[in-house]
């Protein structure tokens, strides 16, 4: 039977997790997977943690040296997060000759190509299935599910905490501030929750998931980005009686015109697949030419999902001796013949504050018309002394001329404010 030793890097929620699974599980994966896989050592800072584990004292490393200079470790999984130290720690296993299984998006999305140059020199495996979905088995789909297809879009709820938001307001008419303070309570967001809220940590997945998807590399910086932090409940509300639903998507697409991969707050259909995903749950929604649509579904953080992910690119990094890296070149700056779509196109929600008076309904349309959007439905809500709020929903248009209309919206008198501006699909 063959043998595999693992080093886990950290030993919060997820190592921990990792930690349970590989060891509760050392005989079931023995029997159904045909390899024998022993916890080596582990390397965390808070000696109680480790010790609150279970795990004995001559298995706590004291350095990264020692671990990746023990010859029983064939498989080092980093779990510290961020790109500081994990960076340090990843290369120097990858060097050493160790396969790494990583669930650190940051670090994958930022640092990919030199880690993959490492691991290629070295013949080594370098995983990533729980950076992206957390126990939602995309990547290996991508890799190795699809590969009859070219994609054509990947569309997802890939942040659960921003979900868990949205669908607090979306249910219970909380504010973003009381969702998001609830969302920290249960520890679905952090303290400091700014790469959660912002569409960062989306953005990450959304590079790497569109590269696989595309067969391209997908940079960050080529992500157009929008968090929620600016959502207001009344649009949520809104969008709800009019038959939509507010998630934060990443959504990319691989069209004629270029690729285009963006983050931001999207109102879907409330019949889409997509709508009904909620609170912390991530799903993701992919489209092949030959096989059509396909979505998985499940959870996107968590002790046991995300060590779902790690001990299943740990099993294939203790069955494989030789390892496949990215089927596209994986520059650092991404490759220059890649087009990216900046001026998409989509249908928007603008909700705009006026005053209540006769004359300003037309104004407001023919604004629209003169910038040559065309209007695909309109409300109007009127509120006290004398103003009201006028919704308009477009049809498909480039963003270029939406952000012309706005322009002129705020140049009008009648318009007391432009208050929300949210793409549809
Ligand atoms: N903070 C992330 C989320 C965890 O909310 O989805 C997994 O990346």
């Amino acid at each position: 039977m063959k043998k595999a030793g693992v080093a886990i890097l950290g030993l919060g929620v997820v190592g921990g997790g990792t930690y349970q699974i590989l060891t509760e599980k050392k005989e079931y994966f023995k029997k159904t997977q045909g390899v024998d896989i022993t916890v080596e050592c582990v390397l965390e800072k808070n000696l109680d943690r480790a010790r609150s584990l279970g795990i004995e004292e001559e298995k706590i490393a004291k350095s990264i040296e020692e671990v990746v200079c023990n010859p029983n470790v064939d498989i080092v999984v980093e779990v510290i997060g961020g790109t500081g130290v994990a960076k340090t720690f990843v290369t120097k296993a990858l060097k050493s000759g160790k396969s790494v299984v990583t669930s650190n998006k940051e670090l994958f999305a930022k640092h990919w190509p030199e880690l993959e140059a490492e691991a290629k020199k070295m013949n080594v495996g370098l995983f990533f299935e729980a950076s992206c979905v957390g126990g939602v088995p995309i990547i290996r789909t991508l890799q190795e599910g699809m590969q009859a297809n070219k994609i054509l879009s990947i569309k997802g709820i890939i942040n659960g905490t921003t979900n868990y938001i949205l669908t607090k307001m979306a249910y219970e008419g909380s504010s973003y501030e009381e969702a998001l303070k609830e969302a920290q309570r249960l520890g679905y967001a952090e303290f400091d929750p700014t790469a959660d809220v912002e569409g960062f940590d989306a953005t990450y997945k959304l590079s790497i998931l569109s590269s696989l998807a595309f067969n391209k590399k997908v940079c960050i910086e080529n992500v157009y980005r929008e968090g929620i932090s600016a959502v207001n409940k009344k649009d949520i509300a809104y969008g709800k009686e009019m038959g939509y639903t507010l998630k934060l998507l990443g959504i990319g697409k691989d069209t004629e015109k270029g690729v285009e991969v963006r983050v931001h707050p999207t109102f879907i259909k409330n019949d889409d697949p997509l709508a009904s995903v909620n609170d912390s749950f991530n799903a993701v929604h992919l489209v092949g030419d030959a096989v059509g649509e396909i979505m998985l579904y499940g959870r996107g953080a968590g002790a046991l999902p995300t060590g779902s992910a790690i001990v299943s690119d740990v099993i294939f990094a203790a069955k494989h001796s030789e390892f496949f890296y990215a089927g596209f070149e994986n520059n650092k700056k991404g490759n220059k013949d890649t087009k990216f779509v900046s001026d998409f196109t989509s249908k928007y929600y603008i909700r705009m504050s006026v005053t209540d008076k006769p004359g300003v309904l037309a104004k407001v349309s023919s604004v629209f018309a003169k910038t040559n959007i065309s209007i695909f439905e309109v409300r109007q809500v009127s509120e006290n002394e004398g103003t009201a709020q006028i919704i308009v929903v477009t049809h498909e248009c480039n963003e270029s001329l939406v952000k012309k209309a706005i322009e002129k919206f705020q140049k009008l008198e009648e318009v007391t404010a432009v208050k929300a501006v949210i793409r549809m699909e």
